[in-house]
């Protein structure tokens, strides 16, 4: 059983100024809920912002009337209480408000926490998972603050057109953050948390890391990268190791050349971690599978953005789907040159992870070969995708650029 309330607040991220925000539970953001697998989980949602609110569950696996999508209003001072039976394996998830026309503005007032499902495969492994000491959450945020210390979400042609970009990077709510990490392996669970900001996120002085996991959970495998790529509301989970430095030295995350966040060595660390040969086995959804394949065209620009020529309409189911059914989805970027911009679109399906079976034509790199419930594509690109619906409901899929998915870059699938 967990509380959440929906409120106003003001928060410090300058030194002596508030700032107007929204958060769950406190100023800014909101607490990890943390589940397990087959546990049946009862939320109650207080929305004291005195505006509607909806809180979906993404990547979660669950029925539509639980989903808190667009339909699930909650009235200002009303509360709702989804129930929802966990039935997927270890992941790192979040959830954040999805009302129609206003995700963008909600959200980037500080409405966002992360959901943790673990399961027998990620107690069992000797991965560091030590809340706070070597295992960390990173929720990045991209704002912009005005001279007086507020963070307005007004929105110009340019926002409109790319979404809301900000030029001072958060990290799980801190301007300017640093963490201090023990001398050893540590694990981030990051989050990009942004309305619309693309990272390619890596390390100084040290070239590489491990990544274990993707959105939907851990991949079979961990894949030693240099970079990775993170559109806004994919997870990544990533193992640096750190015990080769010295205590004191400080490394930085990097955006391209952007530092977002200095490391600072500490002691020793005196968990003994190994990165594993293997993780887990993912049971592939064979294409034969599947009965249908349905195609999903990204295209328009600014406020004419569109998925197959139509924008969102709460009165009208786009796609119907029979419960229990495999399909392909094919999802391309028709945005390219002038009449498109040019822009990568996140594409996000509600109650559902996808295998991605192939970007343009090719297999997927190996660090989405796990579970994915939100794939980056981009201009011109077409990657397919499959999973089977195994929930009723009906839910949304539409652009994660939230100015976007405002403008009205989503749509409906029902499954019956
Ligand atoms: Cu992360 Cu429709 O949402
Ligand atoms: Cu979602
Ligand atoms: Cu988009």
């Amino acid at each position: 059983e967990y509380n959440l309330t929906a409120q106003r607040s003001t928060k410090e991220f300058i030194k002596g100024i508030k700032t107007e925000t929204y958060g769950y539970n406190g100023d800014y953001l909101g607490p990890v809920i943390r589940v397990k697998k087959g546990e049946t989980v009862s939320i109650k949602l207080k929305n004291l912002l005195g505006e509607t609110t909806t809180v979906h569950w993404h990547g979660l696996e669950l029925p539509g009337d639980m989903d808190g999508g667009p339909h699930n209003g909650i009235q200002p001072n009303e509360t709702w209480n989804p129930q929802f039976t966990i039935n997927q394996s270890a992941a790192t998830l979040w959830f954040h408000p999805h009302p129609i026309h206003k995700t963008g503005a909600q959200v980037y007032k500080g409405l966002a926490g992360l959901i943790y499902i673990e399961d027998e495969v990620s107690q069992k492994l000797n991965l560091p998972k030590d809340y706070g000491q070597n295992d960390f959450p990173l929720i990045l945020q991209d704002r912009r603050f005005t001279k007086d210390g507020r963070m307005p979400y007004d929105l110009g042609m340019m926002d409109v057109m790319h979404g809301f970009q900000g030029d001072t990077v958060l990290i799980n709510g801190a301007v300017n953050p640093f963490l201090e990490v023990p001398q050893g392996k540590v694990r981030f669970r990051i989050l990009n948390g942004s309305n619309a900001r693309i990272y390619n996120l890596h390390l100084t002085k040290t070239s590489e890391f491990w990544q274990i996991a993707s959105d939907g959970g851990f991949l079979e495998a961990p894949v030693r990268l240099n970079q990775v790529d993170l559109g806004p509301a994919e997870r990544a989970e990533i193992i640096v190791d750190f015990s080769n430095f010295k205590t004191g030295e400080v490394i930085q995350l990097q955006d391209r050349d952007e530092n977002l966040m200095k490391f600072i060595v500490k002691d020793k660390s005196t968990k003994n971690v190994t990165i594993p040969k293997s993780i887990t086995s993912i049971p592939k959804i064979e294409p034969s599978s599947a009965k249908t394949t349905r195609k999903f065209v990204f295209q328009g620009m600014g406020h004419m953005v569109n998925i197959n020529g139509k924008q969102m309409d709460p009165r009208r189911i786009d796609e119907e789907l029979k419960i229990n059914t495999t399909e392909i989805w094919e999802i391309s970027n028709a945005s390219t040159g002038m009449m498109g911009g040019g822009m990568a679109h996140p594409f996000h399906a509600h109650g559902v992870q996808f295998q991605i079976l192939e970007r343009n034509g090719k297999e997927p790199p190996k660090n989405e070969r796990g579970w994915k419930d939100t794939i980056l594509v981009q201009p011109g690109e077409t990657v397919k995708a499959i999973a089977t619906f195994k929930y009723k409901g009906i839910f949304m899929y539409h652009c994660h650029i939230l100015e976007h998915e405002d403008s009205g870059m989503m749509g409906q699938f029902q499954v019956k």
